[in-house]
Order: structure tokens, then C-alpha cells, then sequence
């Protein structure tokens, strides 16, 4: 059977379905990496929401995985923070992906990790572990979400120093830019901790909270339902020990349909 996909000139390659362009590639750790590609025209999507991601299968069939959009609504381009696992059938293939590459990306976007699934409040803490970030590297770079909030708190914790590197560059950058830095600049609060490897400031964030220690060294009262809003993502384990934290300090999970004072979504693994 003939091939019927349409075919670049350039290279005589069928186009995948749904292609998108790698414009490039960033390798933070030997389990770490991120990467931008090409957004199609008619994709808009709310910062915080994701889309499935892939590459051609052996077998002819799409390879897809969730992935959350680390670029924020006004970028032009799609930003993707990823793990690679060496047996992962996606990531173990897709770690390899260099610039001028094709990806799959179909362009459904959803979630539940947007402004729309919570209540109005002064104070929003992004709560994130390992790839967890991702969602959160698109809404800190939101103008949307210092609009709403006073105050913006994102927690990330790894194991490692290397880990949080990602995370630690966006934020740097972010009080830099020209059109947000003076909107971030002093109500993006930034509290990056290790759990493995020695760092100035360590523990796991649901200790931290409990313990009251974020709210000690960041000059905050402790959360309240009337003020304080979470966003949550990370491992299961983790989102289930940091619900408890949350609902423990009075606020209760929301959804799109019916927003309250905290949202929830699982860090997608390929
Ligand atoms: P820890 O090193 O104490 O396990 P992982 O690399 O396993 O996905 O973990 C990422 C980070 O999330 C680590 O710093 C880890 O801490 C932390 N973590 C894992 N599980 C939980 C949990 N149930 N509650 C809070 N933090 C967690």
C-alpha cells in the first residue's frame, strides 16, 4: 500500500498527523529535559492545561503521553518540561528529539489547573514536585495570575540541586523581562527545596507546610480558605499527603464546574 501523508519537499519525509516542529532542545539533567515546538494557528488553550504529545509508533500507531504546557497562552511557540525514562516507551525515543524534528500534538487541551477552577482569593501557592513544575512554568508567566492574585507562592521540591534548575532559571528570567518583571517582582515568591542532597533550604513540601516552616521564613500567615488558593501537582503519593495538608488548613478541592480553594492534577510520566 502506497504512503498517501503529504510529503516535505525539503526532505522527501511523509508529515506525521498533527506535526509540530522541534525549534529547540534543552537538557537540564540525564533525566531531565525540556523543549519548544511550532504551535498550530488555531490551538488556544488556558496556562495550566495540557495536551497529548507524541511520536510514530513501530507500528504505524501514534505514541501519546499528557503532557502539560509549560509556555504560557501568549507565547508563540509550546514549551514542554519533560523525564526521560530509559525503558519508558515515549520518553525513552523522545529524549533524542533534536531541532527541525516532527512531533505529534494533538490539539485538545485540557485540565484542571486553571484560574477558572478556583474561587477568588489574595494568595495562590503552586505546589510541585519533579516535572510537577510544568503546569506552573506556564501560569507563572501568565500576566493573568498576578492580576488575580497579591501574592504568588510556588513551592518545588526534587531530590537534587540539578533538579530544580528549570524551575530556578524560569523564575530568574521572569523577574528580568521587560514586560512582566516589574508585575512578578515582588509578588512571585519563590521557595525551592531539596529532600537528598544537601541545600540551603531542604524538606518536602508537605512538612514544610505542616510544620509551618514556609510560612515563617516567607513572612506569611498561615493558609486560610478566605485567602490562601493551591494548585497541586506532582506524584499520587504526593498529591494525596498534600490534600490532606490542605483540607487540614480548611480550604477544599475544586473543579472546573465547581470551583473552590484548591485544584489537583498527576505529573504525567512517559
Ligand atoms: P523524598 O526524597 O523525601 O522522597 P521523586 O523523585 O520520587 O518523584 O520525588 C520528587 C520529590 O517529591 C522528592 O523530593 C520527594 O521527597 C518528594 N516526595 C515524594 N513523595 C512525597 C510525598 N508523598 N509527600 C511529599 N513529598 C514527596
Amino acid at each position: 500500500m502506497t504512503d498517501q501523508r503529504p510529503v516535505d519537499k525539503a526532505t522527501a519525509k511523509p508529515h506525521l498527523p498533527d506535526a509540530q516542529t522541534v525549534t529547540s532542545v534543552q537538557h537540564w539533567t540525564d533525566r531531565l529535559f525540556s523543549f519548544r515546538v511550532t504551535r498550530p494557528q488555531s490551538l488556544r488553550f488556558r496556562s495550566g492545561e495540557f495536551v497529548m504529545i507524541g511520536l510514530m509508533g513501530d507500528n504505524g500507531k501514534p505514541l501519546l503521553r499528557a503532557y502539560s504546557i509549560a509556555s504560557p497562552n501568549w507565547d508563540e511557540e509550546l514549551e514542554f518540561y519533560s523525564i526521560k525514562v530509559p525503558d519508558g516507551p515515549l520518553t525513552s525515543r523522545l529524549q533524542h528529539i533534536q531541532i527541525g524534528d516532527e512531533i505529534i500534538l494533538r490539539p485538545k487541551p485540557v485540565g484542571t489547573l486553571v484560574h477558572d477552577a478556583l474561587l477568588p482569593g489574595k494568595h495562590i501557592w503552586f505546589l510541585a514536585t519533579g516535572t510537577g513544575l510544568a503546569p506552573f512554568a506556564s501560569l507563572m508567566r501568565d500576566p493573568e495570575t498576578y492580576e488575580k492574585y497579591d501574592q504568588v507562592i510556588m513551592m518545588h521540591t526534587c531530590r537534587d540541586v540539578a533538579e530544580l534548575e528549570y524551575g530556578r532559571k524560569l523564575v530568574e528570567d521572569l523577574k528580568n523581562d521587560e514586560l512582566i518583571g516589574e508585575m512578578v517582582e515582588g509578588k512571585l515568591l519563590y521557595f525551592p527545596t531539596t529532600t537528598r542532597e544537601e541545600s540551603p533550604n531542604m524538606g518536602r513540601i508537605t512538612d514544610n507546610l505542616s510544620s509551618g516552616k514556609v510560612f515563617a521564613d516567607l513572612g506569611l500567615e498561615p493558609m486560610s480558605p478566605e485567602r490562601d488558593r493551591a494548585m497541586v501537582c506532582g506524584s499520587l503519593d504526593f498529591n494525596l499527603d498534600v490534600k490532606k495538608v490542605l483540607e487540614g488548613f480548611g480550604l477544599r478541592e475544586g473543579a472546573n464546574s465547581d470551583p473552590k480553594e484548591y485544584v489537583v492534577e498527576k505529573a504525567f510520566v512517559g
